[in-house]
């Protein structure tokens, strides 16, 4: 079988399942990205529906980060979702140029994607993950994070 072009490894896992179960899901939505590459030729509209649904799950995922990061008052908050904030940019940046053909380099951009979210997720996501399995041993974050993730469908 083919290489997978990101997957997903248990070192990821930061502890708790919801991020973990939204980072294997942006790991599969960019290797879609990455497979609607191949369909090049011109502008092509199945890579750009593929690079929107990612720039949506991203953002959509950076906002449960952040919520969760709020509602622990997690000291690296502000560095945390900065990284997100300028990935966004970039990411819309990049889109925008392709869009508009000024750019015509799907592979180089399902790249920059998968290299950036693999070092955050390795990097910086992990510190969060460390920070949550901390809480998570004084039994602090199921408190902090009650109503906010339903008990019956995500554990701890
Ligand atoms: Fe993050």
């Amino acid at each position: 079988m083919a290489e997978k072009f990101m997957e997903w490894q248990a070192r990821f896992s930061v502890g708790i399942p919801l991020i973990d179960d939204q980072h294997k899901r942006l790991i599969e939505i960019t290797n879609n990205l990455y497979d609607a590459c191949r369909q090049s030729g011109a502008i092509y509209t199945g890579f750009v529906a593929a690079l929107h649904q990612t720039a949506d799950y991203v953002v959509f995922h950076f906002g449960t980060e952040d919520k969760i990061m709020r509602r622990i008052n997690y000291p690296d908050y502000a560095i945390h979702s900065k990284e997100h904030e300028m990935f966004v940019k970039e990411v819309l940046r990049q889109m925008h140029d392709y869009e508009n053909e000024k750019t015509y380099a799907p592979h180089a951009l399902a790249r920059y994607l998968r290299d950036w979210i693999l070092s955050h997720i390795a990097l910086t996501d992990l510190k969060l993950g460390a920070y949550l399995l901390n809480m998570k041993k004084s039994g602090a974050l199921e408190k902090a994070l009650e109503r906010f993730i339903d008990a019956k469908s995500q554990t701890f």
